[in-house]
């Protein structure tokens, strides 16, 4: 076996702390039935209590030591995609930590398609809790200085996997009363979901549906995000530029008149390219001690809305629904 494969293993058997690259972003992986393990990762996050961890697994077939009263829907939904970006919330098993799962009467759980994460769990043979690798509110982090930049101090090990493939967290979906809905949106899309479902569903999560963890402000940057139309965004550029803020424009064009002190930080058109590059933009956003960001988010359904909804959280606003931008 690879010797960081067993390293990472050894210490997770130990209740330490492993960050571990998945095809989305990393995660802080913790033994999922270690009470002590998994506190060590609400410390290092500096999480609330009550955000729940999604539990990750080798294989579908483990989804039953975790899970009960598992609804056929979410059986074929596990089918059709995993290994990957999809997280199912279910009704939990007893026998669960209340960490884990806020306390909830659910749990999430996801199999991620990345070698190196498939690795550790298949010979760790046992599910990790693992949220995305960053403090509370912050950017996720998409390759492993990201992780070492943020959690060095406190995490045991780090397993560099190079960069994250899709670069945004995975779609949730609770099938925990056989009633699929979106939690958040991700690479796998509603279409897509409801290809697999045959059901038509809810482009939002009900009033009553509670997924502690999706907050207003989330993904955040130090910078403050502002979102734009593509055609404002040279006047709010200016406006900013003006009152000599440092300024930067997160667009996949620069507006005819800009002027050159103005950061771009150049998104690709292409949608998969924008998912993959967002975060690291928006650290980059940071480590040139950017005050603001002007943003142009993506138009469109599918991959576009999971990009707005994390940019519009990294702005502080919500969800991507309420806005008119
Ligand atoms: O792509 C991903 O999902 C990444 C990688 C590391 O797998 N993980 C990730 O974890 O994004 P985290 O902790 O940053 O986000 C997990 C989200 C939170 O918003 C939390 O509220 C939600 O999952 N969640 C977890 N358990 C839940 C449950 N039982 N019911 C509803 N939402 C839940
Ligand atoms: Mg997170």
């Amino acid at each position: 076996m690879n010797s960081a494969i067993n390293q990472a293993v050894t210490i997770l058997r130990q209740g330490g702390l492993v960050a571990l690259p998945t095809e989305t972003v990393y995660g802080l992986a913790a033994d999922a039935r270690n009470a002590m393990a998994v506190q060590k990762v609400f410390s290092a996050k500096a999480r609330p209590a009550d955000h729940p961890l999604i539990v990750h697994l080798a294989t579908g077939s483990a989804m039953d030591d975790w899970a009960r009263d598992i609804p056929t829907v979410a059986r074929d939904l596990a089918h059709a995609f995993w290994p990957g970006p999809l997280t199912l919330v279910l009704r939990r098993r007893p026998g669960v930590l209340d960490a884990v799962t806020g306390g909830m009467d659910t749990i999430a759980l996801r199999v991620p398609d990345h070698p190196l994460a498939l690795a550790v769990l298949t010979e760790f043979a046992g599910g990790l809790a693992a949220p995305s690798a960053n403090r509370y509110g912050k950017v996720s982090p998409t390759c492993a200085s990201h992780v070492e930049n943020e959690l060095g101090a406190v995490v045991d090990f780090i397993l560099d996997g190079g960069s994250c493939r899709i670069g945004i967290e995975s779609t949730i979906v609770d099938v925990s009363d056989g009633k699929p809905t979106i939690l958040r949106p991700g690479f796998i899309t509603l279409d897509e979901i409801e290809q697999v479902t045959g059901r038509v569903l809810e482009d939002r999560p009900p009033q009553h549906v509670r997924s502690p963890g999706l907050k207003a402000s989330h993904y955040a940057p130090r910078a403050q995000v502002r979102i734009v139309h593509a055609e404002d965004a040279l006047g709010e550029v200016l406006k900013w530029h003006e009152r000599n803020v440092r300024v930067g424009l997160l667009a996949s064009l620069i507006p005819e008149g800009c002027p050159a002190e103005v950061h771009w930080l150049c998104i690709d058109e292409r949608l998969e390219l924008q998912a993959q590059q967002l975060y690291s933009h928006l650290r980059e956003a940071d480590a040139c001690g950017l005050d603001v960001l002007v943003a142009v988010p993506p138009a469109g359904s599918g991959l576009a809305r999971a990009v707005r909804d994390r940019l519009y959280r990294s702005a502080g606003l919500g969800d991507v629904l309420d806005q008119t931008v």
